[in-house]
């Protein structure tokens, strides 16, 4: 029922011009990034950012990224850029960095959830460049996943995620990193990390010395660090080794190659050498695969909490926690 969903190649002139022309009127279309693909719409348009809230059923006081073009765009948007915003810009944009910065008022209130703040990045995404400087317009796009589920990393995931009600996904193959963008804030010259993501903590530190992380107990002024963001249906245990899987109704997601393999009939490996950066790259996608109807539980290896282990770590610890949620909080 309802429209059906074309997946077009991102890296055609005649797929970004279609795309292009379904944003000027106001349409929601779906877009590779580096990180996740993205379900955007033209950030000065309030009609097309309503209509990416309905799509994904994500409450209204959840905060948009906008996605920009130019680095030069930056001052029309926001009021003014903090030397350490200037200098993070300056090292990872174009890429998988986001930074909260005080808003201009031509940024509509539905982007921000009327916050006075926006979150700003610059993708590295040749199909998403492409779309945005076409449109010469900010796209303001969440991750392309109905609210509360994973994020998707490859075409063929988001319309899956949104047959039937979403008209366009343009395909810009599997992402790079696979991991949702970093998200900082600046307060007071201090920088906080607002989310783990592709950028590690570590990159961010060689760049600025002290960044601090955010506090257990920090009010949640993102309502992404909801508890039970990022999971799949089927409940997730985290666990040590491969002898604490009990049944054999479970799937099974491995950091690294085993000594023994379970005989298990859904397993994935993220990567055989445990490299970090190969296994954020499959994460999300593997998470995916493994969410199947005949799976009654997801085991997740844990992975050391470094580098992006932690970003992913961060994740798998919503998941595990999801089940405890009582059902009503929890909105996919
Ligand atoms: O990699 C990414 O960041 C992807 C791609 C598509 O760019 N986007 C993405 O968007 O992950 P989303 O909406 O799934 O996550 C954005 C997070 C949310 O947790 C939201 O609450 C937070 O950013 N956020 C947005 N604006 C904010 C603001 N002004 N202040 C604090 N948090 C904000
Ligand atoms: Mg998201």
């Amino acid at each position: 029922m309802g429209v059906h969903t074309e997946i077009l190649d991102g890296f055609t002139p005649a797929a970004i011009g279609r795309a292009v022309a379904a944003l000027k009127k106001g349409e929601v279309v779906a877009f590779p990034t580096e990180t996740v693909y993205g379900l955007g719409a033209d950030a000065f348009n309030s009609i097309g950012v309503a209509r990416i809230f309905e799509m994904k059923k994500r409450p209204r006081f959840d905060p948009l990224i906008i996605h920009i073009g130019h680095k030069e765009w930056l001052p029309s948007l926001t009021k003014d850029v903090p030397a350490q915003a200037q200098r993070l810009i300056d090292r990872f944009w174009p890429g998988p960095l986001t930074i909260i910065l005080e808003k201009k008022s031509i940024i509509p209130d539905i982007v921000t959830a009327g916050l006075p703040t926006v979150a700003i990045r610059m993708p590295s995404h040749p199909v998403a460049l492409n779309l945005i400087n076409d449109l010469e317009r900010p796209v303001a796009a969440p991750s392309a996943n109905p609210f509360g589920y994973m994020s998707p990393t490859t075409a063929s995931h988001v319309a899956r995620m949104f047959q039937g009600r979403l008209s366009l996904v343009l395909d810009g193959g599997a992402c790079r990193f696979g991991l949702e963008s970093t998200i900082v804030a600046i307060k007071d010259q201090q920088v906080f990390v607002r989310r783990y993501g592709a950028v590690s903590l570590e990159e961010l530190r060689a760049l600025l010395g002290e960044v601090r992380e955010k506090g257990k107990n920090e009010t949640i002024d993102s309502p992404g660090q909801l508890p039970y963001h990022y999971a799949p249906h089927a409940p997730l245990t985290i666990i040590r080794t491969v002898e604490e899987v009990k049944t054999s109704t479970s799937s099974l997601l491995l950091f690294r190659s085993p000594l023994k393999m379970p005989a298990l009939r859904h397993v994935r490996i993220l990567s055989q050498t445990g490299d970090l950066r190969e296994a954020a790259a499959n994460f999300f996608s593997y998470l995916i695969d493994l969410d199947r109807e005949d799976v009654d539980m997801i085991y997740a290896e844990q992975m050391p909490e470094i580098g992006l282990g932690r970003a992913m770590m961060e994740r798998l610890k919503k998941a595990a926690r999801k089940r405890h949620q009582p059902t009503s909080a929890v909105t996919d």
